[in-house]
């Protein structure tokens, strides 16, 4: 499989339970490395422009509401398929169905907090990568 890089954000919900420490534990044991991070509390232009693909979906503005309820903290993680890795770790976007062991099942509370976000293609993971990071934060390959 090849090394790639996927964009993680711990949502606010995970912020304010102070899990940030556990859930880079889990990228770390899961195999993937964080190669760039920063805390960011996202103006509603920010949050607005990142979920823009969901824009016509029934929750959208309540997700841009959460997104922007507190400081976040936004990851490039780098590894082996690092982005359907991290899916895995993750675990189903609905943490009710969300796997034993995943970080969603064991920090997210509901669907519209889900504790976590990660690129779903890796086409996706260079778009958001860039919209977050200049090229000069992220350590170098
Ligand atoms: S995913 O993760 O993209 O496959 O899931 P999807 O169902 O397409 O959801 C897209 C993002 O919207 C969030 N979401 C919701 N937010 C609030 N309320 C409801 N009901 C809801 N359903 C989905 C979901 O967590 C995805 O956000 P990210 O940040 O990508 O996880």
């Amino acid at each position: 499989m090849a090394l790639e890089r996927t964009l993680s954000i711990i949502k606010p919900d995970a912020v304010a339970k102070n899990v940030i420490g556990e859930i880079y534990s889990r990228f770390e044991k899961g195999g993937l490395k964080v190669v760039a991070s920063k805390m960011k509390h996202l103006s509603r232009k920010e949050a607005e422009g990142f979920y823009a693909v969901h824009r016509e979906r029934p929750f959208f503005n309540a997700l841009v509401e959460f997104m922007i309820s507190g400081p976040v903290m936004v990851q490039v993680l780098e590894g082996e398929g690092a982005v359907l890795k991290n899916r895995e770790l993750m675990g189903a976007t609905n943490p009710k169905e969300a796997a034993a062991g995943t970080i969603r099942a064991d920090f997210a509370d509901s669907i519209d907090a889900n504790a976590v976000h990660g690129s779903d293609s890796s086409e996706n993971a260079a778009i958001e990568i860039a919209y977050f990071f200049a090229s000069t934060e992220v350590f170098p390959r």
